[in-house]
């Protein structure tokens, strides 16, 4: 099987190059699913920022051969106000299947082009392709959300994860159960760390939380954080990257850990500020060794389905 090219970029099925940066991959019934920013377009001049397009929705049966299905979330170019607006930041959008509701819940780091709106957008759909409906952008608890992911616990609950306090806590602020907003529980973890990009899996008694530093576009070293709980106990333990280029994350950053069976594999972006729609992906094998995660570069992403 030939396996896609970690660090460049990927084409889809009619050889354009996929657009869903930032990321996530999931499964929902038989077929997986890539969500991510749509950065195909040239960035504003000067600057490192693109104009909000929307939210790029891929399916795949095999990992490999991804089909575009449009976009899940659109920018709203009709509403200068809005946080959809094309002017503003959308970054990192993740989904999950709400078991109480059924719905389809998509959660994103909305901002400002300068960063000071700090929010969290909502947005809702029947179906995972969309087209999503955009709820609200809020302030988690009254805090800054800054980079972000979704995270369902080991008993259903689910939990956004998101940089805060000018990026020098993570905080896990738990969802409401139709998952669209937020019951109030919040917990500071990492304090003064300054970690962003959160990954997070679930592994035995467990949870691992993969962050890079706070660098911009530039890589840096990812950390390993483990803890018994979501809600306490946080530790940074360890680089689980290793071989050259490890300290720089292999030039990219975390976005999201997804398992395939019971292995579990971590996204990363390499970023290209002057051209942000040219970044790369990579899908790498984590290996866990006696309770520690090693993540070697692989050229190649070669999914293993045959667990499935
Ligand atoms: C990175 C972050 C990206 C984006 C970028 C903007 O640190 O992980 O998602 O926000 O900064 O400079």
């Amino acid at each position: 099987m030939e396996g896609n090219k970690n660090g460049s970029m990927w084409l889809d099925d009619l050889g354009n190059p996929i657009q869903a940066h930032g990321g996530m991959i999931t499964r929902f019934g038989d077929l997986w699913y890539w969500y991510g920013e749509h950065k195909g377009a040239d960035n504003c001049p000067g600057t490192s920022r693109v104009d909000v397009i929307g939210v790029s929705c891929y399916t795949s049966r095999d990992l490999l051969t991804w089909h575009y299905e449009g976009l899940a979330l659109k920018a709203d170019p009709d509403h200068p106000s809005s946080p959809l607006h094309p002017s503003q930041v959308l970054e990192r959008p993740k989904v999950l299947h709400c078991p109480a509701t059924g719905k389809y819940v998509m959660w994103f780091h909305a901002d400002s082009p300068d960063y000071t709106r700090a929010a969290a957008g909502c947005a809702v759909s029947d179906t995972p392709t969309g087209p999503f409906t955009f709820l609200h952008a809020l302030q988690p608890n009254r805090f800054d959300c800054r980079d972000m992911t979704l995270f369902q616990d080991t008993e259903g609950r689910a939990w956004l994860v998101h940089s805060g306090n000018w990026n020098k806590t993570l905080y896990f602020s738990r969802l409401t159960d139709d998952y669209l907003g937020f019951t109030g529980e919040v917990y500071p973890a990492l304090i003064d760390q300054e970690r962003e990009a959160p990954a997070l899996m679930a592994w035995e008694a467990k949870y691992r939380c993969i962050t890079s530093g706070c660098t911009g576009w530039a890589p840096n070293t990812a950390l390993v954080a483990q803890s018994r709980f979501l809600t306490c106990g946080w530790k940074l333990t360890d680089a689980p990257c290793t071989g050259p280029g490890a300290r720089q994350t292999f030039g990219g950053q975390s976005t999201y850990i997804f398992k395939i069976g019971q292995v579990p594999y971590l996204m990363l972006d390499h970023w290209n500020p002057k051209s942000l729609r040219d970044s790369g992906y990579s899908i790498l094998r984590i290996h866990m060794v006696e309770g520690r995660m090693e993540i070697p570069w692989q050229d190649t992403f070669i999914p293993d389905t045959s667990s499935l």
